[in-house]
């Protein structure tokens, strides 16, 4: 089947243009103007609209045994949720705990997903051990077509890896030409932070941002950074939320340190005051690293619009309200999570390109290009080329509303974005050529998502 994409403007990264987009079975094959239209083309009319490549979330949980429970999210409801916000692939972490087998883990993982999505996918395969066995196991997830690890600073006996296993991580991933993405918070001081604050009867979900302080994640990415200097290992540096620990990732990049930085939806859009909310309200604002101090929002937009945040994802991770009162009375035990793979595009895009100073190409670029490049996928995805992936967003950017957890396709019954003005929204999206969003209300196929495999990068 044959597609046309008449009379929009299309906009990249780094150009912006009027053009139509002709797409073959699931390929961009032709970008011109007065293209031929062949028999048996559908035409799609994007007058008024803007055309993006599919936006890729590079941060996403879907599957997740994690606090006493699991995220809500099954590949159907995460993926529908993703491509009627314009999200055409994510990458998931693949969370194995220190006393699971890393390849059995990564099975697991993948088969929760195959079959079950309606847009492309893969992993990021996280290491929380680090043994023999483990090294061999992931030499063959590489071979897979995995080529980035995540290691965890934190959540210690559970995720976390020591600062030993960190170093043979790194090691083995320069020889490989993995990147190395990491949550960057010191473990021991959160559990002392965590006990010293329960004793004193501070049980809330107010307190948890007073058990990780910003200082506790600058010391995570500072020591992230200098693993990654000593071993020459390639980073990432995920969900970086605050202005010291964007000091210390810059002041590594700075020094040469091939190091690169993630922020999520969350820290941009909201803050501490979320999780002091009564009643346990607050539960629902709880991930980590927390949300911060108000003041650290306005650093992180700059060092977007300049590019030294590299990315912006979601670490979509849904718990609901049932599910955040396992922490009543102990806020230590609320599942860390906040969903947004549904808002991320066009709450970035309103307060970033319509109502604030982030370039649009800038935007494309954060959203999309540059974890295409990063993780092994350009340019098959994130641009809009001859030969490339047909993963096309058509943006109307005239589109008015309003998120609200009651119109939401996300598995969740709140959401932490409600309430926010949005201005424009996907109104068709395409999947490798497969209409998947039509007039913004997902029409399409739950089980076209492929497992996208990557080379490695020697970077
Ligand atoms: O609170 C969060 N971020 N939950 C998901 C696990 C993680 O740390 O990414
Ligand atoms: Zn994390
Ligand atoms: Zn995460």
């Amino acid at each position: 089947m044959a597609l046309l994409i008449q009379n929009g403007e299309i906009i990249t990264a780094d150009s912006r243009y009027a053009a139509d987009i002709f797409v073959e079975f699931e390929t961009i094959t032709r970008i011109g103007t007065n293209l031929e239209i062949p028999e048996h083309t559908e035409v799609i009319d994007a007058t008024g609209k803007y055309v993006f490549p599919g936006f890729i979330d590079p941060h996403v949980h879907v599957y997740l045994p994690f606090m006493a429970t699991f995220a809500k999210d099954t590949h159907e409801t995460a993926s529908k949720a993703a491509v009627i916000g314009g999200t055409t692939t994510y990458i998931e972490m693949c969370c194995p705990n220190r006393t699971e087998d890393a390849l059995e883990g990564y099975n697991l993982w993948k088969s929760k997903a195959a079959g079950h999505s309606a847009c492309d996918y893969s992993f990021h395969m996280s290491v929380t051990k680090f043994d023999d066995n483990t090294e061999k196991q992931l030499r063959e997830i590489v071979k897979d077509g995995i080529s980035s690890f995540k290691i965890f600073l934190s959540y210690k006996n559970f995720f976390g890896v020591d600062d030993g296993e960190m170093f043979k991580t790194m090691t083995l991933a320069k020889e490989l030409g993995v990147i190395v993405t990491a949550h960057c918070e010191n473990a021991e001081l959160v559990g002392q932070l965590q006990a010293k604050l329960l004793n004193e009867g501070k049980t809330g979900p107010e307190y948890h941002e007073p058990s990780r302080p910003e200082s506790v994640e600058a010391e995570g990415t500072n020591r992230f950074a200098t693993f990654l200097e000593t071993t020459g290992a390639t980073g990432y540096v995920v969900h970086l939320s605050c202005q010291p620990a964007l000091k210390a990732a810059m002041a590594a990049k700075s020094r040469g340190v091939p190091i690169y930085i993630e922020s999520v939806l969350p820290h941009f859009m909201l803050d501490k005051t979320h999780a002091e909310h009564p009643n346990h309200e607050g539960a629902k604002f709880v991930m980590s690293p927390p949300l911060r101090d108000k003041k650290n929002q306005k650093p992180l937009w700059d060092a977007l619009e300049q590019g030294f945040i590299d990315t912006v994802g979601t670490d979509h991770c849904p718990f609901d309200v049932a599910q955040k009162a396992l922490g009543i009375g102990d806020f230590t035990k609320i599942p860390n999570g906040i969903p947004a793979i549904e808002d991320r595009v066009n709450v970035l895009y309103t307060y970033g390109v319509s109502r604030g100073n982030l370039d649009i190409h800038r935007f494309v670029d954060a959203a999309s290009t540059k974890a295409a490049k990063l993780f092994g996928l350009f340019p098959r995805k994130g641009t809009i080329a001859v030969g490339s992936d047909a993963d096309l967003v058509i943006y109307d950017p005239n589109y008015r509303g309003v998120i609200s957890s009651k119109t939401q396709t996300v598995n969740n019954d709140y959401n932490g974005f409600e309430g926010m003005e949005i201005d424009g929204k996907p109104s068709v999206v395409t999947v490798r050529g497969h209409v998947q969003v039509r007039d913004g209300k997902f029409v399409g196929n739950s089980s076209m998502g492929e497992l996208l495999r990557r080379k490695p990068q020697h970077f």
